[in-house]
């Protein structure tokens, strides 16, 4: 049986499942989720290998080959209809035309399911989705459960990383109004014990912890790589609850009353559904989404316990991040774009120069980069200047510029400084394509000799579709230094 059978089983059918990873019934055959390529703006369908099953990766995989892809709609496995799709313009504006969120990378998240590959959904801040018009979601009062299957290692202090009921205005319209699975170490409302990440409820105005307002130590900092979640809520009564998605059983970090505040008993849940954004679109928070549910009635945690069986035998497990010609840590390259020009940085501005073996010293170190463990994630690399040591090049801002700065120790400076290598999307053997870690749908781009982190059809001027394959391959070499 599949997580939503053993739900039904105990009579709190799923009136929502998402998942683009696998099918969440027994019975389920049909599209898990939709990708639209860079190249032409097709779309197609990701269904599940047989009935039950883990995603087929590798219709994505042909259909998105030699160009870039992302996940435009994330299906409703219950037969409700409500789907995720790019989350609109709310209390707060999105990046993508209109104020609409961004889409995520169809490849920011591969992991493998009892060995098969598959891919989750890398939220970078910026990248939402939503479903305003959602049917059978609790309203009011009405008791509901959730889980979901996050990366415990991917998060941040932004608002709000989401998954569950929050309101169809995608306004705030006051405390109560959602009832959502929150992740990540914001401690600007409540917190548990440590420093975070921390599994929350967003109820508006608020991630609670527990009763209290602010802190609750019986809600542990957790960092599972693969993290179930689980949020639940009925008159009078809500509980968190969690454990490792790969192995054991869930614990319960709190099961009690209703925050001590204003407008939170009775609840006001409006019943849409967001993943990745706070209810008012807050759009300032990342994370990773491989599955989740939205149920009818208060699940019993014994019925949880069996959900939690089911997500450890799917067997999630981490798999290769990396494609292409293979880069060797502590090495020296040199990247040269297809106009013969190389990656070069002048000061902080990482710029593109004509660089040959009998240039100065200077320039032969301005482009020669060491190649170095990511920074903010082992599976990746990050580029130390040959000339600045403890410098790297980062994407900057929401300019998206590459620069080329000292490494601050913080957190964002590594994940902005990490990047995964893939065959070039030029499709030459020696040439690379260099994905940012943090915002999987940006990779390395060399456009009117300047380098940025480009999206593809993305709103800058550098995003631009037009030769984009080219400009964001470079042929890898020995560096020059
Ligand atoms: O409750 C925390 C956040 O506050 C909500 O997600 C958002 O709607 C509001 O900004």
């Amino acid at each position: 049986a599949g997580p939503c059978d053993i739900y039904a089983s105990g009579g709190t059918p799923c009136v929502a499942a998402h998942s683009t990873t696998r099918a969440l019934f027994n019975s389920f055959n049909g599209a898990l989720y939709q990708v639209r390529r860079g190249s032409d703006s097709a779309t197609t369908n990701i269904a599940p290998l047989s009935a039950g099953g883990v995603a087929n990766s590798a219709t994505q995989d042909s259909f998105c080959a030699k160009t870039t892809c992302v996940i435009t709609t994330i299906f409703d496995q219950t037969g409700r209809g409500n789907h995720l799709t790019q989350a609109p313009p709310g209390g707060f504006k999105g990046p993508a035309a209109n104020g609409f969120d961004n889409l995520a990378s169809a490849t920011g998240a591969p992991v493998t399911l009892n060995g098969h590959k598959a891919y989750g959904v890398f939220i970078p801040p910026g990248t939402g989705y939503r479903n305003n018009a959602a049917s059978g979601t609790a309203k009011g009062d009405q008791a509901q459960g959730m889980y979901a299957i996050f990366d415990g290692t991917h998060f941040n202090g932004g608002c709000c990383f989401d998954y569950g009921n929050a309101e169809t205005s995608s306004k705030d319209t006051g405390n109560g109004h959602m009832e959502a699975i929150y992740f990540g170490n914001i401690n600007v409302w409540g917190s548990g014990s440590g420093s975070g990440p921390w599994i929350m409820a967003d109820l508006e105005n608020g991630l609670f912890s527990g009763v209290n307002v602010k802190q609750n130590t019986g809600d542990p900092t957790i960092t599972n790589r693969f993290l179930t979640a689980v949020v639940k809520g009925q008159p009078n009564n809500w509980a968190i609850r969690g454990g490792n998605a790969a192995s054991g059983s869930l614990s319960t970090f709190y099961n009690g009353a209703r925050p001590n505040a204003s407008g939170y008993n009775p609840m006001s849940k409006e019943g849409a559904i967001i993943l990745g954004i706070g209810g008012d679109n807050s759009i300032g928070a990342q994370g990773t989404f491989y599955e989740g549910v939205m149920t009818s009635g208060f699940p019993s945690d014994a019925t949880e316990n069996a959900v939690q069986a089911n997500i450890v035998a799917a067997k999630y497990a981490t798999t290769s991040q990396t494609s292409g010609p293979a880069l060797n840590v502590g090495s020296s390259i040199s990247l040269r774009a297809t106009t013969a020009h190389f990656i070069t940085h002048t000061g902080s501005t990482v710029d593109a120069q004509a660089v040959t073996s009998s240039s100065s010293t200077a320039l032969k170190q301005q482009a020669s980069w060491t190649v170095r463990t990511g920074l903010g994630n082992s599976a990746c690399f990050s580029f130390e200047s040959m000339d600045t040591p403890g410098s790297f090049i980062r994407h900057s801002g929401s300019g998206f510029q590459l620069m080329v700065n000292a490494n601050d120790g913080s957190k964002e400076f590594a994940e902005d400084a990490t990047f995964c290598t893939h065959a070039g999307l030029d499709g030459q053997d020696n040439t690379l394509t260099i994905t940012s870690w943090n915002h999987p749908t940006r990779s390395f781009r060399h456009f009117n000799n300047t380098l940025n982190a480009a999206s593809n059809g993305g709103v800058h001027a550098f995003d631009v579709t037009t030769s984009f394959n080219d400009d964001v391959s470079f042929v890898v070499s020995a560096g020059f230094a």
